[in-house]
């Protein structure tokens, strides 16, 4: 079947099973690997991306249900890497193997788009879903704080909208 969205601004139409997770839409069929593959069971959030602005676990979305939806994914959270998630992120130095880093700034970017000032505990429920096996869970929280202070260029402005109910 055909199905078509938008992936990070462009129109994209795919002919996948219905029940395909988006999960390998974006990897196999469209080359977007920024995205990443944990669990496969909704229960470690590093496929998370946006779907109309909304964190969602991609591994557990069928394909059918973003029919006509906006996606965006790591590579379309900004143009350039400026988006202030992914600059208090380097400025923290956050990653250690990186593999979850990827979910980790998409969940934490919706988060500042509903709280624009989340407090310690704001954080750590936001972010509970994602999981680190490398423990760089003080460091995110750093740099979700930093990012909160920094301004959005008009850019990232628009890709801060959305709302932050997980999948
Ligand atoms: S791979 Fe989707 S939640 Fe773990
Ligand atoms: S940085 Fe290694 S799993 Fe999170």
């Amino acid at each position: 079947m055909t199905f078509t969205f938008k992936v990070n601004g462009k129109s994209t139409s795919v002919d996948v099973p219905a029940d395909m997770p988006l999960l390998w839409v974006l990897r196999d069929v469209l080359d977007l690997k920024g995205t990443k593959y944990g669990c496969g069971i909704g229960q470690c959030g590093a496929c998370t991306v946006h779907v109309k602005g909304t964190p969602t676990r991609s591994c557990r979305t069928p394909v059918q249900r973003v029919q006509g939806s906006e996606i965006t994914t790591i590579e379309g959270l900004s143009a350039d890497g400026t988006h202030p998630v992914q600059r208090a992120w380097e400025a923290v130095d956050v990653p250690q193997c990186g593999y979850c880093q990827a979910g980790q700034i998409m969940s934490a970017a919706a988060l500042l788009a509903r709280n624009a000032n989340p407090s310690d505990a704001d954080i750590d429920t936001a972010m509970n879903g994602n999981l680190c096996r490398c423990g760089t869970y003080l460091r995110i929280r750093e740099a979700i704080h930093k990012a909160a202070a920094m301004p959005a260029t008009d850019a990232n402005a628009a890709s801060r909208t959305g709302k932050s109910d997980k999948n």
